[in-house]
């Protein structure tokens, strides 16, 4: 195996595109760092760039400028051996509808020159729960079954890197969480995933690092954890045993009272949760519930796309 850090590596990407003689700046500078063996969630609204830079990555889309490293190739040097270094499963559904699924496999693994008896379509069919379809006519299957024979197509040649351009828009909750368990697996084999997603609660359940882009740039990158821990507000509600009037030392905490239920939001790195119930206390308030809730990966993105 050949030694790189990073699976992918962008740095000062720029790509334009001309819309109706307008200029699109679709990546400006755009830069990312993608390490080996990591789920990477690439999110941003819709036109940030997301799609761009992964049609960049698999030769569809040519740069302006800038330089892409995959698995350690510059993509300007040997376009072909980076190629064969990544499954792309692209955010359109187009499939050729007169094939069927095995059919698909099998085709694409020519494509990619993976001699017969290495091909794994009944596997990846298998995995993909798509045996039963294995040769129905692609037209006849549903929108979830496409996205998931799309994931297939992109993995017959065994790549390092699979890139996800929405692996789960328009699936229905059963099978997005199949699809969930089949990037895990796929991760745990030891290969790298990067995803892009509208579905922040999937980035959130799936991705060790986040990079939010927007307008074609990138604004943060880093652990999904370090993320969350932009957002440092937590909110606290205590179930009330009777109604009270809310005293002036819980003021800084953004009281709000109803149904007996009373709400407070603090700064979890300036107040321990301790100093409130403290407060309740020498105030005699009686309560016979707290529920705490933390800020999530919706409020960091919505933060931080705020902000720029
Ligand atoms: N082939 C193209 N020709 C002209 N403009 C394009 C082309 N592809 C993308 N663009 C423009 O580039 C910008 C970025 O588009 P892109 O598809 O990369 O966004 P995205 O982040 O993938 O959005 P979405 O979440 O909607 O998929 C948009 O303004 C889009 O209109
Ligand atoms: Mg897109």
């Amino acid at each position: 195996m050949s030694d790189y850090k990073y699976s992918i590596e962008a740095k000062n990407v720029n790509k334009t595109f001309l819309k109706k003689n307008q200029k699109v700046k679709a990546l400006i500078d755009f830069n990312i760092t993608i390490e080996r063996g990591t789920i990477h969630g690439l999110l941003g609204p819709n036109g940030a760039g997301k799609s761009t830079f992964i049609n960049v990555l698999g030769g569809l889309v040519k740069k302006n400028s800038g330089k892409v490293n995959i698995c350690g190739i510059d993509i300007d040097k040997n376009i072909k051996l980076s190629k064969f270094k990544i499954g792309i499963v692209p955010q359109e559904l187009n499939i050729d509808p007169f094939f069927s699924p095995a059919e698909l496999l099998e085709l694409q693994a020519g494509l990619y020159g993976v001699p017969k008896r290495k091909r794994k379509t009944d596997e990846i069919l298998e995995n993909l729960k798509l045996s039963d379809q294995r040769n129905s006519y692609a037209r006849t299957l549903s929108g979830g079954m496409r996205r998931r024979l799309l994931i297939g197509k992109a993995l017959v040649h065994d790549p390092e890197i699979i890139i996800l351009d929405e692996p789960t828009a328009g699936v229905d909750i059963d099978i997005r969480a199949s699809v969930w368990d089949y990037i895990k697996r796929i991760s745990n084999q030891g290969k790298t995933v990067c995803l892009t997603t509208h579905y922040l609660e999937e980035a959130e359940n799936l991705c060790d690092n986040i990079s939010i882009i927007n307008h074609g740039k990138k604004i943060i990158e880093g652990s999904k954890k370090d993320l969350l821990n932009i957002i440092s507000t937590k909110t606290v509600s205590f179930v009330l045993e009777r109604n009270i009037l809310v005293p002036n030392q819980l003021n800084e905490f953004k009281p709000i009272l109803t149904n007996n239920i009373l709400k407070l939001s603090y700064d979890k790195n300036k107040t321990n949760i301790k100093n409130i119930i403290d407060i309740l206390i020498k105030n005699q308030i009686d309560f016979r519930e707290i529920n705490t809730s933390e800020g999530d990966l919706e409020d960091v993105f919505l933060k931080v796309i705020k902000d720029k």
